[in-house]
This record gives structure tokens, C-alpha cells and sequence, in this order.
């Protein structure tokens, strides 16, 4: 029998149905999150910094990630909780570091003060580094799905991996290092693929295997499309930088281009940017060709992720 092409958006998969599951996967998240925090930890201030970078809104895309996946390999968004409070925290510490004067130098995230202005740079500092470890203590230390121990072992290297020197950290060092220069298309990519798409790319991967039954060959077809995902993703945030207004991302409207970043948009123009952002959302949808109607979200998270105005 010949498989289904489906390289488009599902139409079954209809938009009530979409927002229905992102609101309910976004309260999910949440309430692990909460869960994560209900014990008083550690020093009160530093406890207090993470919550605040944490708890405090987000659009959570890679726990939603996470759950899209698991789901995409028939498991259920519930043995998935652990892997997105692990890479919500590594998000988490990555946007109090992104934000710091010695990097982004921003005043403004979610809206609200960043996690430096609120607090102060060092507890912002020690916030972030505590969070990135405490991503792996709770995978490492979960319970809940009662997982293999070798899938948990994946699951903390492939975290590991998309998160540091190879990873998101990379990706960093070379956006700081590309500042006031226009790098050539294929540099942009390999730094947006590292300092975004990486993280985005462990949330699917990890999401699939805390089902604890993903196929090589339904991994090797999500890795396919989190990479493309990925990069969509920061090709729209670049977008977003020059186009969206502060109000509405929280975020101050026009700071790449004033900070002199190497972007999408400073090297393409937004035009150029909008049409390699309709390509690779496309490449994404296309790898996820030979899996079936489970992988609907998974689709309609993919457009979402390209056309999101925050
Ligand atoms: C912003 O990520 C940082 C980037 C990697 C571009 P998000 O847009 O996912 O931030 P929140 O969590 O929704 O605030
Ligand atoms: C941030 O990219 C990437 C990481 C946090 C790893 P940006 O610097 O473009 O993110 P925003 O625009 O500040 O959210
Ligand atoms: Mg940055
Ligand atoms: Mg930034
Ligand atoms: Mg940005």
C-alpha cells in the first residue's frame, strides 16, 4: 500500500481543536512546573530569581514540543512532564544569560523586567547556572514514567548535547562573535541552528523518547523536522525583532538591528528572510511525511512556531 503524502497542514486538525490542545498542554506544563517549585529550596533570593524567570509566563513552545512528540509516537502527554520541565529550565537559564550586559544587555523580556533587573546580575547569573543543573537533576531523578534507565541516559545525553559546547552555547559564542559583521547565509544558519534550533530539536527528540517506544526510524524523521523547526523558529523571531511591536512580544521592538546582530533580516532583508522561512517551515512539514494522523500537532505546532506574531 502506497503511505499518505501529507505535506500540508492536516485539515482535520482544525484551528478550535489546535487551541484547544496548546491551552491545555500549556496548563499541563505549568502545573509540573509548579510542582517542581513547591518545595522551598536552596536560598530564598536564588529560589525566588529562578521562579521569576520560570514561572512567569512564556509561551512554553518546547515543552508544547515535547508533548507533540510523545504524542506523535502514540504515547500520552503525561509520561512527557518530566522532559518538558527539563527543557523549559534549560530555556529558562538560557534567556537570563542571553539577556545579561555582557551579552544582550536587555531590560525587557515577557513583558517584565529581565531576570538581571529585577534581581541583580550575580543572583541572575548563579539563577541560570542552577537551573541548567537542575534540568538534569530532574531527569536523571524521575520517577515518573518509570523509565529504562538506558532511554533516561539518551534522554540527559541528548539534552546535553543540544545544550553546551556544541549545543546553545555554541550557537551564542557565535552570535556574540558575528556581532557588526554580515556573515554569509550558510554561517547564520549553522549559528541559528546552534543557539535555537538545538534546544528545539532536543525538546522533540526527548518528548519521543519518554514514551520509552519511539522506532529509530520515527527518531531519525523528528530529528529531520526539529531541525528544520528549529531554524524556522529563530528566522521568525529575527522577523518578529523588526516587525512586532514591544507591546505585543515583550521584548523591545528593533534591538537587533541597534545592537548590530547578524540576523536573518540584516542579512536577507525581511522579504529574504519571510521566503526562507516559508522553505524551511515547508522542509519541516515535508519530514514529517511518513507519520501518521498522531502527528497532526506536531504539524500544526510547526506552522504555528513560523506564523506566531509573539
Ligand atoms: C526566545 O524564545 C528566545 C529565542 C530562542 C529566540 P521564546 O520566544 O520561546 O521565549 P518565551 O519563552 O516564549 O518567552
Ligand atoms: C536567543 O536569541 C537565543 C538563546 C537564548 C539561546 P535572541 O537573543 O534572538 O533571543 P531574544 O530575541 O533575546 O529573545
Ligand atoms: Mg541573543
Ligand atoms: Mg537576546
Ligand atoms: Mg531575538
Amino acid at each position: 500500500m502506497m503511505k499518505p503524502v501529507m505535506t500540508a497542514v492536516p485539515e482535520a486538525a482544525s484551528a478550535p481543536e489546535f487551541t484547544h490542545w496548546l491551552a491545555s498542554r500549556q496548563q499541563q506544563v505549568q502545573q509540573a512546573l509548579l510542582q517542581v517549585f513547591s518545595e522551598p529550596a536552596g536560598e530564598s533570593r536564588l529560589q525566588a530569581a529562578m521562579q521569576y524567570a520560570v514561572l512567569a509566563g512564556g509561551k512554553r513552545l518546547r515543552p508544547l514540543l515535547v508533548y507533540a512528540a510523545a504524542e506523535a509516537v502514540g504515547g500520552t502527554a503525561n509520561c512527557a512532564d518530566t522532559a518538558a520541565c527539563a527543557v523549559e529550565c534549560i530555556h529558562a537559564y538560557s534567556l537570563i544569560h542571553d539577556d545579561l550586559p555582557a551579552m544582550d544587555d536587555d531590560v525587557l523580556r515577557r513583558g517584565q523586567p529581565t531576570c538581571h533587573v529585577k534581581f541583580d546580575e550575580a543572583t541572575a547569573i548563579l539563577a541560570g547556572d542552577a537551573l541548567q543543573a537542575l534540568a538534569f537533576e530532574l531527569l536523571a531523578t524521575a520517577t515518573q514514567p518509570a523509565l529504562d534507565a538506558q532511554v533516561k541516559l539518551h534522554m540527559v545525553q541528548e539534552l546535553a548535547l543540544a545544550s553546551g559546547r556544541n549545543g546553545m552555547v555554541a550557537g551564542q559564542a557565535m552570535d556574540i562573535a558575528a556581532t557588526g559583521s554580515q556573515p554569509a547565509e550558510s554561517s547564520l544558519s549553522r549559528m541559528h541552528q546552534l543557539k535555537t534550533g538545538a534546544l528545539i530539536s532536543a525538546s522533540v527528540m526527548l518528548g519521543a523518547l519518554s514514551t520509552g517506544h519511539a522506532t529509530a526510524t520515527q527518531l531519525a524523521a523528528l530529528r529531520r523536522f526539529a531541525q528544520a523547526a528549529g531554524l524556522s523558529f529563530q528566522i521568525q523571531d529575527d522577523i518578529l525583532d523588526v516587525e512586532a511591536s514591544t507591546a505585543v512580544t515583550g521584548k523591545q521592538q528593533g534591538k537587533d538591528a541597534r545592537a548590530h546582530k547578524a540576523t536573518y533580516t540584516s542579512v536577507l532583508g525581511v522579504e529574504g528572510a519571510k521566503l526562507r522561512l516559508a522553505q524551511v517551515t515547508a522542509d519541516a512539514q515535508a519530514a514529517l511525511q511518513d507519520l501518521g494522523t498522531s502527528a497532526d500537532m506536531l504539524r500544526l505546532l510547526a506552522q504555528y512556531l513560523a506564523e506566531r506574531k509573539a
